[in-house]
C-alpha cells in the first residue's frame, strides 16, 4: 500500500508548513508590498534579526506611496542595521517606477515584474506566487539545497525546473515558504532527516547519498570542452570579435572561437554553439591547424585550447557579421585587445612563431 507521502510529497510539505511555520508579519494579511520588502531584507538578513526593522519600516512606510515619496535619507535612517543600504535606495527608487508605470500595483507577469528596477528572478518568483498565487518556484540557498537533494541532482541548472515541476500549484505561495522553511529548519547543512516531510520521497536520502547533495564548489562537475581559436587576417591585421551571446568572453574582443564537447556525450547548451556568421565564414576562408595546444581553465570547465589560421584573407563580402563587433588589431597589441590569460597561452603556441615576422 502507499503511503500519502509516496502519494504527493508537497501535500506533506504544505501539512508540516502549517504546524510548524512561524507567524511572520508578512504572512499575515500579505501584500505585494509587504512581501516584496521582507524578501529584500531577507536576502541579506536572517529573519530573527531583520523582524525588529522590518516592523518599524512598516509602520513608517505602509504602502508604495509613502515609500516613494519619502526622503531617501529617512528610508536609509529606517534601514540602519540591515547594511547594503544600495538595496534600501533601489527599492524606494523601484516603488517610483511601478507607481509610474502600474499605476501602483506589483505587475502580475514575471517578465513585467523582472523589469523593475533591482528585481530579479528570486524576488520577483517570490512576490508574484505569496501575493497572486501565480504558480512560479523561488530558489533561494536553502530551497537550492532541498531540491538538490530530493532529487539527488547534483547539476544546478536542473533545480529551477525540477522545482518548478515540484511546485504545489494550488497554493505556490505557501508551497514556496514551506521549502524556505524546510530548508531554514530542517533540511539544513546537517540535515534532520527524521523530521522531514518528505523523507520517504528524498532520492538522496533513499539512496544515502545526502553528503554528495548539493555538490560542494570543489566537486562540482567541470565540462569538459575544447575551444578552437581562428586567426583571421585582412590587410596584416587580425580580426577580433565581441558577442554578448556567446558562452564566454561576452564582454571583451577576443579571437573568434568555436567549440567542441571532448566527448560526443555531452550536450551543450545553445551559447556553446557556434553563431550562423561564424560558421558561414569558416567555410567560406577554410582553416588550418597551427601546431600546439594547451589547457585552461573557466567556471566549472575544463578547456583544451587548439588554434587555427584561415587559409584565405577576409574580404569584402564577408563583412557583415550580424551579431557580432569586430574590430582589427595587430600581432603587438592582440593580447591588450583580447585581454585574458587564455590569449596569452595561444600566442605561445610552437607553431605561431614566425606566422607574423614582417
Ligand atoms: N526567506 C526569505 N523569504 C522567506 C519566507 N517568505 N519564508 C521563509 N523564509 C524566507
Amino acid at each position: 500500500m502507499k503511503t500519502s507521502s509516496q502519494i504527493s510529497p508537497n501535500l506533506n510539505l504544505l501539512e508540516w508548513f502549517h504546524k510548524h511555520k512561524r507567524d511572520l508579519p508578512f504572512r499575515i494579511k500579505p501584500t505585494a508590498y509587504k512581501i516584496w520588502v521582507s524578501e529584500v531584507m531577507l536576502q541579506q538578513t536572517r529573519v530573527a534579526a531583520m523582524l525588529p526593522l522590518y516592523d518599524q519600516f512598516l509602520l513608517r512606510f505602509p504602502n508604495m506611496e509613502s515609500l516613494a515619496q519619502a526622503e531617501e535619507e529617512e528610508v536609509l535612517e529606517f534601514w540602519s542595521g540591515l547594511g547594503y543600504y544600495s538595496r534600501a535606495r533601489n527599492l524606494r527608487k523601484a516603488c517610483n517606477y511601478v507607481i509610474s508605470n502600474y499605476n501602483g500595483k506589483f505587475p502580475e507577469s514575471l517578465e513585467e515584474a523582472m523589469d523593475i528596477p533591482g528585481v530579479g528572478p528570486y524576488t520577483a518568483r517570490a512576490v508574484l506566487s505569496m501575493a497572486y498565487g501565480k504558480s512560479y518556484a523561488v530558489l533561494d540557498g536553502n530551497v537550492k539545497r532541498v531540491v538538490s537533494r530530493l532529487f539527488a541532482e547534483s547539476d544546478e541548472r536542473k533545480w529551477q525546473t525540477l522545482a518548478d515541476q515540484f511546485l504545489n500549484k494550488e497554493n505556490p505561495g505557501d508551497h514556496n515558504q514551506a521549502m524556505m522553511e524546510l530548508g531554514a529548519l530542517v533540511c539544513l547543512p546537517n540535515p534532520i532527516c527524521e523530521n522531514c516531510p518528505i523523507q520517504s520521497a528524498c532520492k538522496a536520502s533513499l539512496t544515502n547519498t545526502i553528503s554528495k547533495y548539493p555538490p560542494s564548489k570543489k566537486d562540482k562537475e567541470k565540462l569538459d570542452i575544447e575551444i578552437h581559436f581562428y586567426i583571421i587576417q585582412k590587410n596584416q591585421k587580425i580580426l577580433l570579435l565581441k558577442d554578448k551571446n556567446r558562452r564566454f568572453f561576452k564582454d571583451i574582443y577576443s579571437l573568434p572561437y568555436t567549440i567542441l564537447p571532448k566527448d560526443d556525450e555531452t550536450k551543450l547548451g545553445t551559447a556553446y554553439l557556434t553563431p550562423g556568421y561564424l560558421k558561414e565564414l569558416l567555410e567560406d576562408l577554410k582553416t588550418t591547424a597551427i601546431p600546439g595546444t594547451t589547457k585552461h581553465s573557466i567556471t566549472h570547465h575544463r578547456i583544451s585550447v587548439y588554434l587555427h589560421q584561415a587559409t584565405k584573407e577576409f574580404s569584402d563580402k564577408n563583412h557583415i557579421l550580424p551579431g557580432a563587433e569586430i574590430i582589427w588589431t595587430d600581432w603587438e597589441r592582440l593580447p591588450k585587445d583580447f585581454p585574458s590569460s587564455i590569449a596569452k597561452k595561444v600566442l605561445k603556441f610552437p607553431g605561431v612563431g614566425g606566422l607574423f615576422s614582417t
